[in-house]
């Protein structure tokens, strides 16, 4: 059989977690890796008997991959994912794929120039919940969306965690906190259901931990169609989850963690509420738990994305998560982090020019943390 040769670049705390995933799987076959961290590189290249290399450019010309998985710290996605592509590889990106949008917007022309297969790490959009959920909203049940909201309370987090790394929860190091690491996945789930509003207006704040950026953030949305919105996240709370709702004219969907809840109306809100000669009453709602059904012989979560990239690349399938859409949510980050720290609301399209001149400011300012032994 067949198999796509990839090296990982970063082989930290989940680079490491995609060298062991992509040892159990069939179309792919882990052949380098790399990381400035010599010799941490050096054990994982003998932990799994793969060349190893220091510097992200030799790997990426050694010819030794025909597919690259990004796995540092997000400044750094851009430029590599770029050199990559200029030098023919295909790429799978971590979240988020860029700290900025103009970041965002190089890697996407990049790949369109070189016509290699670019994915990103979004292992929570595959889940069967998830992609249920995408199904419902697509089939159009719902009718025009009216109102949205996304909470997302999944990521706690100890002051222990952010203190593991000098780069966590610095401007200079991630260019933002919950928004830019632990919410990623959220929001690539809550745009995937709920498009990308128009414009934000958010609260954010540093309210629990010792750290340079977020993490609480409390936003208005409101969408091209008039539909208003409201998201929540950070890594403050305990026994956090995931909660979805997406209101439309003739139903309800509700997210709770990996249960779906459908409500449809009869007739549509917009039907009933001229139409209706009662005074007290609504359209009638009928409830309804969504059956999940998981293939069995699909891979989900981290190794799922690796899955389907090796196989667009060796048989065309078609991407579950492609580079093009990541760039939604990095407007939508970029958006609810300047808005934020401005105290005005931001419009989307994100203004790049505006974005990479106010991100350099934070980061004259940004200290690397000094970390915990
Ligand atoms: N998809 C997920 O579930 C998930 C989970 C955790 C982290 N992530 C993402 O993965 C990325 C890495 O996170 P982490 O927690 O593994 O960080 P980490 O600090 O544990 O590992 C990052 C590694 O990259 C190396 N590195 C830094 N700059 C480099 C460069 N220029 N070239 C080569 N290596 C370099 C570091 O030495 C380190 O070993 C982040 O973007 C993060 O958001 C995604």
């Amino acid at each position: 059989m067949q198999k796509v040769k990839i090296g990982v670049i970063g082989v930290g705390g989940i680079g490491c977690l995609h060298c062991r995933n992509i040892k159990t799987l069939e179309d792919i076959e882990l052949t380098c890796v790399c990381d400035v961290n010599e010799q941490a590189v050096e054990k994982v290249g003998e932990e799994f008997h793969v060349k190893y290399f220091s510097d992200y450019k030799k790997l990426i010309k050694s010819g030794l991959c025909d597919a690259v998985l990004v796995a540092t710290p997000h400044w750094f996605h851009p430029e590599i994912c770029v050199f990559a592509f200029e030098n023919g590889l295909h790429v799978l990106c971590e979240k988020p794929m860029a700290v900025t949008v103009s970041g965002a917007d190089r890697m996407i022309e990049a790949a369109k120039k070189s016509k290699k297969v670019f994915s990103l790490m979004y292992q929570q959009r595959i889940s069967p919940a998830v992609q249920k959920a995408i199904g419902v909203v697509k089939s159009g049940i719902l009718g025009q969306i009216q109102r949205t909201l996304f909470i997302d309370t999944v990521f706690y987090r100890t002051q222990a965690y952010y203190d593991s790394a000098t780069w966590r929860a610095t401007w200079k190091g991630e260019g933002g906190g919950v928004l830019m690491n632990q919410a990623p996945h959220g929001i690539d789930i809550f745009l995937s259901l709920a498009g990308l509003p128009r414009k934000v207006e958010a609260k954010t704040r540093t309210k629990l931990h010792e750290i340079e950026v977020e993490d609480e953030v409390s936003a208005f949305l409101e969408y091209e169609n008039g539909a208003w919105g409201y998201y929540y996240t950070g890594t403050c709370e305990a026994g956090g989850g995931l909660r979805a709702e997406l209101l439309g004219d003739k139903g309800k969907l509700v997210l709770i963690g990996e249960e779906l809840k459908l409500y449809t109306f009869t007739p549509s809100i917009s039907q009933y509420t001229f139409k209706s000669k009662e005074l007290w009453s609504g359209p009638e709602v009928k409830e309804e738990k969504v059956e999940i059904l998981s293939p069995k012989e699909n891979i989900f979560g981290h190794a799922g994305v690796v899955k389907n990239f090796a196989r667009a690349i060796l048989y065309k399938e078609p991407l579950m998560v492609s580079g093009e859409e990541g760039v939604k949510s990095i407007e939508f980050i970029n958006a609810l982090i300047m808005s934020g720290r401005k105290c005005v609301p931001v419009g989307m399209p994100v203004n790049r020019k505006e974005y990479d001149n106010f991100m350099e400011a934070l980061k004259k300012d940004s200290k690397h943390k000094r970390i915990s032994a």
